[in-house]
C-alpha cells in the first residue's frame, strides 16, 4: 500500500483494542452431557467437501409443505437461492406444528419493566389463537397479502412477536424498526420499503417513564408523505388494552386501536400460505459506509433453517428450556434469537419490556430466579454495565444458567471473567458468538458442549462456515496466522440475506466487490463475502474480532454509520463540516464524538452544540447522541481535501497523533488538541 492511501483509509481495527491470546475454559461435564452437539462428528458432516448438502441437516429440522428440489442453486452468484423448489411457513414452524405436543406450555414470558405489573405467560396454544385473529386482521382489514411490506415500529411487548408470526403465516414481508429510532429514521424505512400499513403501540416502559410512542407515529406519518409515501393505516397497540395511554390524539379514519378492531376477528383462523423457500421473509434494516439505511432482505427457507440450526446446536435449546435473550427484537439478534430460533424449537421465550438495570442492578437476576431461565444470551455492554453497577449482585439469587451468550461487540477479557465467574457461577457455556444484521444467523463460536471457551475471542467457524482473511491487496493470510486482515466468508450459506432491498448493485458492491477477482464468474468460490471486520486467527482456528474497518460504529452493539451521523449534523444551519470518530468507552465499547466546523459567520457557543446534539436524537434517535461534540476552527485535512478521521480519532482518544507533516493544514491539529 503506498504511503498516502494509507494515511487516509487507516481502519478503525487500529485503534481496536488488542488483547493477548487467553487461556481456555473447558465446560463443565454437566452441561456436556446434555449438550445437543456432543461430539465433533458435527465438523464432519458439515466439513467443505460436504458443501452444500450438509444444509440439509437444517432443513430437516422444518416442517415443509413441499420438499426442495435442490439445496442451493449458485447458478447467479453472489445471489443464491437455498432449498430451491420448497414450500414453507414459518409461522407454521414456529408455532402451529408444536400445538399436538405443547400446546400447553409457555412461548412466550413477558417480564414488564415496573415490577409490580405481574410476568405474563402465554402458551403455545394462546399465541396460535392471537396470531390467527392478528393475521385476519392483517389480511381483512388492511387488504394485506403475500409480497406486501408492512412497517413495524413496535417496543419489547408481546405483540411485536406476535404480529411478525402473523405476517409470516401469511407471507406479508415485515420491516421492524427499533422502537428507540425516531419518528424520522421510521419514515425513511417506510419509504424505503414502500410500507402503507404502520404497526405501532401508543406506549411503553424504559427507565421507569411510561413512553407516548404514539407521537413518532403521526411524525414518520407526515416525513413520509414529504418523501412521496402515504401510509394508509396506523395500527396501534395498547400497552394497558383498553386504556389508550398517549397523549397524541388519533387521527379518524387513518389511526386504528387494535385492541377494538381485533374484536371482529375473535375465534378467526387463518391457514398459513405455503411459501416458496426463497420468499421473503422479513426486512432488517442496517447502517452501511453510505448515509442511506439498507434492507437486509431475508428468505424464509434459508433464514429459518439457519436460524433454527444453529438455535439448537450453538444456543443448545431444547423445549423444555426458559431461554431469555435481553437484546431488542427490534435488531437481527432479537429477530433470530428471540423469536425465529427459539420458536421453532418450541423453547420458552423471554421477552423484557425494559432497561436492564431498572430499577436496580439486579433486576436481571430476579427475573433470572423467578422464571427460572436457564439459557440467558446479551451484550458485552449489559455485562459492563451489569458488572460496574453491581458486581456482587448475581450471587445474591437462585438462578443458575447453564449456557450463555455475549454478542455484538468484543468483550474484554476481564469482563468475560466477570460474565463467566459471577453471573455463569462458574457453571455455565459461554459462547461469544459473531455475525451481522446480513448473515442472519451465528458465523463463528464454539459449539458449548465440545469447544473450549477463550475468553476475548468468539471461536471457530460455525458448522458449514468458511472463513478467509485477506490483507489489503487480497492475499489470504494462513491459516492461524495471529496476523490481522479483513474477514470473509469463503462459501455461501443459507442464512445469508438475499439482497439489499431494492438494491442489488449495492449488495454486490457493498459484499462481494472488494475480493472478487472475476466479476463475470459463475463459480461461488470467486465470491468470499466481505464482512466489513477485522479480524485474527490464531493458531487454535479461534477468530478473534477486532471490530469495523469501514465507516461504522457500534455503539453498545448498536451499528451507527457514520455518514448517517454526519449528514444529520449537516442539517444544523450554522454547521459547515462535520466529521463523526469512534471513541473507546468503559460501557458501551465505543461512542460517536462529533467534530463540526462553521460556516462563516457563526461564533462557537454551546447553543449550537446541543443543536448538532438534537438534530442526532431526532434523526435517528437518542442512541446516536454524541459522547462529545467539538466545534473546531477547521478540518484537518490531506492535500485533496479529504477530512482526516484518523487524526481526529486520535485526538478524541488520547492518542498519539502519529506523522501530520503531509496534511494541508498541519497546524489546526494543535489547535484541536489544546480542546481536549
Ligand atoms: O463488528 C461486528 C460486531 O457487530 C457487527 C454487526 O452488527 P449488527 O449487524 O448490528 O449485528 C449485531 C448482532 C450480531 C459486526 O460486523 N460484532 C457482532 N458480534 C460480535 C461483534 N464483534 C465482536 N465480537 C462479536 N461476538
Amino acid at each position: 500500500m503506498d504511503k498516502k492511501k494509507s494515511e487516509e483509509e487507516v481502519s478503525e481495527s487500529q485503534i481496536a483494542v488488542h488483547w493477548k491470546e487467553e487461556d481456555y475454559f473447558k465446560p463443565v461435564p454437566e452441561f456436556t452431557a446434555q449438550a445437543n452437539v456432543r461430539d465433533d462428528k458435527i465438523f464432519e458432516r458439515f466439513d467443505i467437501k460436504n458443501f452444500p448438502d450438509c444444509y440439509k441437516e437444517y432443513a430437516d429440522m422444518l416442517d415443509w409443505y413441499k420438499s426442495y428440489d435442490r439445496i442451493l442453486d449458485s447458478s447467479n452468484p453472489p445471489f443464491y437461492k437455498w432449498y430451491v423448489g420448497g414450500k414453507l411457513n414459518a409461522c407454521y414452524n414456529c408455532v402451529d406444528r408444536h400445538l399436538p405436543k405443547y400446546k400447553n406450555k409457555t412461548a412466550l414470558h413477558f417480564v414488564p419493566e415496573p415490577e409490580d405489573e405481574p410476568i405474563q405467560h402465554m402458551t403455545f396454544q394462546e399465541l396460535y389463537v392471537k396470531v390467527n385473529e392478528f393475521a385476519a386482521l392483517l389480511r381483512d382489514f388492511c387488504g394485506l397479502k403475500a409480497g406486501d411490506t408492512v412497517t413495524l415500529h413496535m417496543p419489547m411487548i408481546p405483540e411485536l412477536p406476535i404480529v411478525m408470526l402473523a405476517c409470516a403465516r401469511l407471507g406479508v414481508i415485515h420491516s421492524q424498526v427499533f422502537s428507540g429510532f425516531s419518528g424520522k429514521a421510521c419514515a425513511d424505512r417506510v419509504v424505503d420499503a414502500r410500507s402503507k400499513v404502520l404497526i405501532t403501540a401508543d406506549a411503553y416502559y424504559r427507565g421507569g417513564t411510561l413512553i407516548d410512542h404514539k407521537e413518532k407515529a403521526d411524525i414518520a406519518y407526515d416525513e413520509a408523505l414529504k418523501e412521496g409515501q402515504k401510509i394508509e393505516k396506523i395500527l396501534i397497540w395498547e400497552r394497558y388494552p383498553g386504556k389508550y395511554s398517549a397523549k397524541t390524539p388519533l387521527v379518524e379514519g387513518r389511526d386504528f386501536i387494535v385492541n377494538d378492531i381485533i374484536k371482529n376477528y375473535y375465534h378467526r383462523t387463518v391457514e398459513p400460505e405455503q411459501l416458496p423457500a426463497d420468499g421473503t421473509l422479513f426486512l432488517m434494516y442496517t447502517s452501511g459506509t453510505t448515509g442511506k439505511p439498507k434492507g437486509a432482505q431475508h428468505s424464509i427457507g434459508g433464514y429459518l433453517a439457519y436460524v433454527t440450526g444453529t438455535s439448537k446446536y450453538i444456543q443448545d435449546l431444547k423445549p423444555e428450556d426458559v431461554y431469555w435473550c435481553m437484546a431488542d427484537i427490534g435488531w437481527i439478534t432479537g429477530h433470530s434469537y428471540i423469536v425465529y430460533g427459539p420458536l421453532a424449537l418450541a423453547a420458552s421465550t423471554v421477552i423484557y419490556e425494559g432497561v436492564p438495570t431498572y430499577p436496580d442492578a439486579a433486576r436481571p437476576w430476579r427475573v433470572a430466579e423467578e422464571l427460572a431461565v436457564n439459557i440467558f444470551h446479551t451484550s458485552p455492554t449489559a455485562i459492563r454495565a451489569l458488572r460496574r453497577v453491581g458486581p456482587d449482585l448475581p450471587q445474591k439469587y437462585n438462578f443458575k444458567f447453564k449456557h450463555m451468550t455475549t454478542v455484538g461487540e468484543p468483550i474484554e477479557p476481564e469482563v468475560w471473567r466477570w460474565y463467566y465467574n459471577s453471573v455463569g457461577k462458574k457453571e455455565a457455556s459461554i459462547v461469544d458468538t459473531w455475525w451481522q444484521t446480513e448473515t442472519g444467523g451465528f458465523l463463528c463460536s464454539t459449539i458449548p458442549g465440545i469447544h473450549n471457551m477463550k475468553p476475548g475471542s468468539a471461536g471457530p467457524a460455525a458448522p458449514g462456515i468458511y472463513p478467509v482473511i485477506f490483507d489489503e491487496e487480497g492475499n489470504p493470510l494462513p491459516k492461524g496466522s495471529g496476523k490481522a486482515g479483513n474477514i470473509c466468508i469463503r462459501n455461501p450459506w443459507p442464512g445469508r440475506m438475499l439482497t439489499i432491498w431494492g438494491d442489488d448493485e449495492r449488495f454486490v458492491r457493498q459484499y462481494y466487490q472488494r475480493y472478487n477477482k472475476d466479476p463475470k464468474s459463475k463459480n461461488w468460490e470467486d465470491w468470499p463475502y466481505f464482512a466489513g471486520d477485522g479480524a485474527v486467527e490464531a493458531p487454535d482456528g479461534y477468530y478473534r474480532i477486532l471490530g469495523r474497518i469501514d465507516d461504522v460504529i457500534n455503539v453498545a452493539g448498536h451499528r451507527l454509520g457514520t455518514k448517517e451521523l454526519e449528514s444529520a449534523a449537516l442539517m444544523v444551519v450554522e454547521i459547515g463540516e462535520a466529521a463523526v470518530v469512534p471513541v473507546a468507552d468503559p460501557i458501551k465499547g465505543k461512542v460517536p464524538h462529533i467534530f463540526v466546523s462553521l460556516k462563516p459567520g457563526y461564533e462557537a457557543n454551546a447553543e449550537i452544540e446541543k443543536k448538532v446534539t438534537n438534530a442526532l436524537a431526532n434523526e435517528i434517535g437518542p442512541i446516536a447522541k454524541p459522547g462529545k461534540v467539538w466545534i473546531v476552527p477547521d478540518m484537518p485535512k490531506t492535500r485533496s481535501g479529504k477530512i482526516m478521521r484518523r487524526v481526529l480519532s486520535a485526538i478524541a482518544n488520547k492518542q498519539d497523533v502519529g506523522d501530520i507533516t503531509t496534511l494541508a493544514n498541519p497546524q489546526v491539529v494543535e489547535e484541536i488538541q489544546k480542546m481536549s
